[in-house]
């Protein structure tokens, strides 16, 4: 009779212990509320107060992450801190085209989209026979858009280029404004669309 009775509260006893687990746990919004129970020995107030500060660490990290990825890519050098305010100097393509890394006397030009940046400072990337040379001394909007190396496709038309080739190109021209100086506007580019046959 005895046992039976201490059988019984045992039983009792394992499931009020199960019940409050259940009831105290915190809104299961994240893995982390898995934790929670009376384990704790937080009240739910204080439980949910926690896990929100674990949610906004959290939001943090990963924007943080996406940050830094989207922005500087590792083998990307980083944003220039020290950019002079960018000029609006009218530069014609004839005059473009002596800044194409040739000669190494002058500075070197590359224009995305009517805006010419001074890329001189990474000769190695766009001098005479290096791998980017097709960009400078010109306006190759269209190439940068489609991720291209083609001589064919280093023209400034970017009509036809899809969403995503838009974005490129507009990412592209985030790119360069954070690291390069403006020093001008190309001021007669072919109107978008003249040379999309290209
Ligand atoms: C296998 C393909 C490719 C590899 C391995 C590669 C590699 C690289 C590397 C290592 C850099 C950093 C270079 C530096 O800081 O001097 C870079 C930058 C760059 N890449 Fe590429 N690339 C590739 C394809 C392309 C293509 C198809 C384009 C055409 C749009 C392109 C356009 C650029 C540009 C504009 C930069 C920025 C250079 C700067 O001003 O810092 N790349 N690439």
């Amino acid at each position: 009779m005895l046992a039976a009775l201490l059988v019984s509260l045992s039983v009792a006893a394992v499931l009020a212990y199960f019940a409050k687990s259940v009831l105290l746990r915190a809104p299961s919004t994240s893995s982390d509320s898995t934790a929670f129970g009376t384990s704790t020995g937080l009240s739910s107030e204080e439980q949910r107060k926690y896990q929100e500060q674990i949610l906004r660490k959290r939001k943090q990290q990963t924007s943080t992450e996406k940050e830094t990825k989207s922005e500087t890519p590792s083998v990307m050098q980083p944003a220039q801190t020290d950019l002079a305010p960018p000029k609006e100097d009218p530069i014609t393509v004839e005059q473009l085209k002596q800044y194409d890394g040739s000669d190494p006397s002058q500075p070197i030009y590359v224009a995305i989209k009517g805006t010419v940046f001074d890329v001189t400072r990474k000769a190695d990337t766009y001098g005479k026979g290096k791998s980017y040379n097709l960009f400078a001394g010109k306006d190759a909007s269209r190439a940068l858009g489609m991720s291209s190396l083609k001589e064919e496709d280093a023209v400034s038309d970017y009509s036809t280029l899809s969403a995503a080739d838009l974005k490129t190109l507009n990412d592209w021209f985030d790119f360069f404004s954070k690291r390069y100086n403006v020093v001008g506007k190309v001021v007669d580019l072919p109107p978008q669309g003249s040379t999309s046959a290209l």
